[in-house]
């Protein structure tokens, strides 16, 4: 069912959790000129490659897993943050999946080369190769999953709503947000910091002026319902005076460059160090730096800037400046510009860096680019083991925009920065499964986009989505416009949406558990539930979410409503401000009108789904108000405390149709 074809790896990358014996044979592939090549006939389709670009069916295109500070999601991208290996193969006859555990650069060519040829290249043949095998698409994934262990598991509270955005200056534009959703009453849970909160931009201070008598802020926020979430980056500054630099530095826990000093490079803080994760030593040391601030009461994190993203070198930074001389006295025709322009452009994160640095591996010296993927990765595990020691018998959130397969272990992702663009609603939606299949179930995106100018109607559209996803978060980049729920003068459409998520919860959260228990994807595509269905195939627009609902979200500017594809009856519900409807449609095309702020679902056949009350915290939600929707006659609900590591299906209750509160729902 899974084999696995070894070709002596130099590094084991930790994504793989059961032993399985080699086996000598390779299933499926030839080898090619150091590529592992597969031919697809028409009906081939191949999913996968988690947080990637492009379509739920990756057929079509070159893609690149490499760990990429990327901030232009465009589809002739190959590369984002995360770097997941794992691609399944379905042409109707033959099914299988393919992990291709390699800790750098590996290219999938699935038929952009030849469009009858998947290729998958890694730069060098040391890696394991994992075939798993299984009669439906479903199957497959739950041994893969299996295979690389059970999805990270965040605290109920980290499903509510969170608020972030870079540039809230100091406490009081923390305080002002917090007023302004409290008297708009729109729930919330948690609000970011990003790196305005740091002294300097150094990871594991919070600045004196901006954030002074920060615990008692904590408690502050705390005692509101808030919870704080900082940002940690994975570069150091270098400041000799600074704890944590000195303390790296003395231990030799930052990456080597090839004369053996630490290797310099620029990111926020300007001038820094690498802490060199791969070494379990430093990443120990690294990850008990969480410490501070758990000691502030701070209970989760966002790990950032852990590709990890580069501005420059200061050896590249050197070079640079020494080739933009020689243009000093010239004058600069269009070639000789742009050539210039380029020479600063091609510093941040380049190759060439890449290649200067080394980490101190259990397996010996190794160069940077040759296990560039798992850096992000190690980092996140640093600090998740850290945080079991200092908050025992507690979950804590931490999620990571750099990944690699093993990671969703210890924590979620999101991804990364995104644009105020219409395009990334519908990009989300087809991350979601894919990141799913590799593990990563706690996921989310900026809601709104990082970058550009988000407007009413697309941050309203935008969280019709959002509200389905494990973490909702709206985020934004310094200097575009304002995008929180307040921002845009009427703020009861945004209420209603956000009050939403908060009636979801029981159900986001029970799914959550169970598909973490069984190995399970929250997100489907259409085809993965319904594989004999000609139409279900084609459908990237729609997602089954869980075991009751599809959702068929709005992501086309000024549209009223949109085509919905049922696959088999179902009832559809409409959220709107003042009311719930129900209605039972029949399988087959539907035109949905969806007014703006109106948030609609669809409950499968013989399926129900708990709705809870309105709650101002996930703390609030309040299980005796649940009222079950739907057809069915059963729902398994999973409710603990939301806290404890230790997760069971014993906290699986059977709510029946008629135990649900015996009012009516609406
Ligand atoms: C990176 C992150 C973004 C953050 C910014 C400043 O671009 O992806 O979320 O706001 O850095 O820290």
């Amino acid at each position: 069912m899974i084999k696995r074809v070894s070709y002596n790896p130099k590094i084991d990358t930790g994504a793989v959790v059961q032993q399985i014996e080699p086996t000598a044979s390779l299933p499926y592939f030839t080898i090619e000129d150091g590529s592992f090549r597969y031919p697809m006939n028409d009906r081939t389709r191949v999913y996968g490659l988690g947080e990637q670009v492009r379509g739920i069916n990756k057929r079509g295109w070159i893609y690149r897993s490499y760990c990429t500070d990327e901030p232009f999601h465009t589809e002739d991208k190959s590369s984002l943050y995360g770097a997941h290996n794992f691609i399944l193969i379905d042409d109707g006859a033959v099914r299988f999946g393919a992990f291709f555990d390699y800790p750098t650069r590996i290219t999938f060519d699935i038929g952009y080369t030849d469009p009858a040829m998947l290729t998958v290249t890694p730069e060098t043949m040391e890696l394991e190769l994992y075939i798993i095998e299984g009669d439906t698409p479903t199957e497959i994934v739950r041994r893969f999953r299996s295979l690389i262990g059970r999805s990270y598991i965040p605290p109920l509270w980290a499903f509510g709503y969170g608020q972030s955005r870079w540039g809230y200056a100091d406490r009081d534009d923390i305080r002002s947000v917090a007023d302004s959703y409290r008297d708009a009453h729109i729930p919330m849970d948690m609000i970011y910091l990003d790196i305005d909160y740091l002294d300097n931009f150094k990871d594991f201070t919070v600045s004196p002026e901006r954030f002074d008598r920060f615990p008692s802020f904590v408690s502050e926020m705390k005692e509101r319902g808030l919870r704080l979430i900082p940002i940690i980056d994975a570069a150091v500054k270098r400041e000799e005076g600074y704890r944590v630099y000195d303390e790296g530095h003395a231990r030799g826990y930052f990456c080597k460059g090839r004369d053996g000093e630490d290797y310099i490079v620029g990111v926020w803080p300007g001038m820094s160090v690498l802490p060199d994760f791969l070494n379990d030593d430093a990443a120990a040391w690294f990850g008990s730096q969480y410490r501070t601030l758990t000691e502030m009461g701070i209970e989760g994190f966002w790990n950032d800037m852990n590709e990890p993203a580069l501005f420059y070198s200061e050896q590249g930074l050197k070079e640079a400046f020494a080739a933009l001389h020689t243009y000093e006295d010239t004058e600069l025709n269009a070639f000789t510009c742009f050539r210039a322009r380029e020479t600063l452009n091609r510093l941040a994160n380049s190759d060439d860096d890449y290649q200067s640095f080394y980490h101190r591996t259990p397996a010996g010296s190794i160069r940077h680019s040759e296990v560039h993927n798992l850096y992000g990765y190690r980092m996140t595990k640093s600090a998740a083991d850290a945080l079991k020691e200092c908050r025992p018998g507690q979950r804590s959130l931490l999620f990571s925009r750099a990944s690699y397969i093993g990671m969703h272990r210890y924590a979620g992702i999101w991804t990364g920065d995104n644009h105020s663009w219409w395009s990334h609603i519908l990009l989300l939606l087809r991350q979601l499964p894919s990141m799913n299949m590799c593990g990563f179930l706690y996921t989310g995106c900026d809601l709104g986009g990082f970058n550009g100018n988000c407007t009413r109607d697309l941050q309203l559209r935008w969280m019709s989505l959002g509200v389905f996803t494990p973490l909702m978060r709206n985020h934004a980049a310094a200097g575009t416009r304002s995008q929180e729920a307040v921002a845009f003068g009427d703020t009861e459409a945004f209420r209603h949406i956000i009050e939403l998520r908060y009636r979801l919860i029981p159900y986001l959260y029970s799914e959550y558990m169970k598909a973490t228990l069984r190995d399970e994807m929250l997100f489907r595509p259409l085809v993965f539930d319904y594989p004999d269905d000609s139409r279900a195939v084609e459908i990237e627009d729609q997602l089954m979410l869980g075991s009751s609902l599809m959702i068929a979200p709005v992501y086309v500017q000024n549209a009223d409503g949109r085509m919905v594809y049922l696959p088999e009856p179902m009832t559809m519900v409409r959220m709107h401000e003042d009311y719930i409807s129900t209605e039972e449609l029949s399988s087959g095309d539907h035109y949905i009108p969806v007014p703006l702020g109106d948030v609609v679902f669809f409950i499968r056949s013989g399926a129900l789904m708990p709705l809870a009350d309105a709650a101002m915290t996930t703390a609030e939600i309040d299980l005796d108000s649940i009222v079950l929707l739907g057809t069915g006659r059963a729902y398994e609900l999973y409710a603990d405390d939301g806290i404890s590591p230790d997760i069971s299906e014993k906290n699986i209750t059977i709510l029946r149709q008629h135990d649900a509160a015996p009012r009516p729902a609406f």
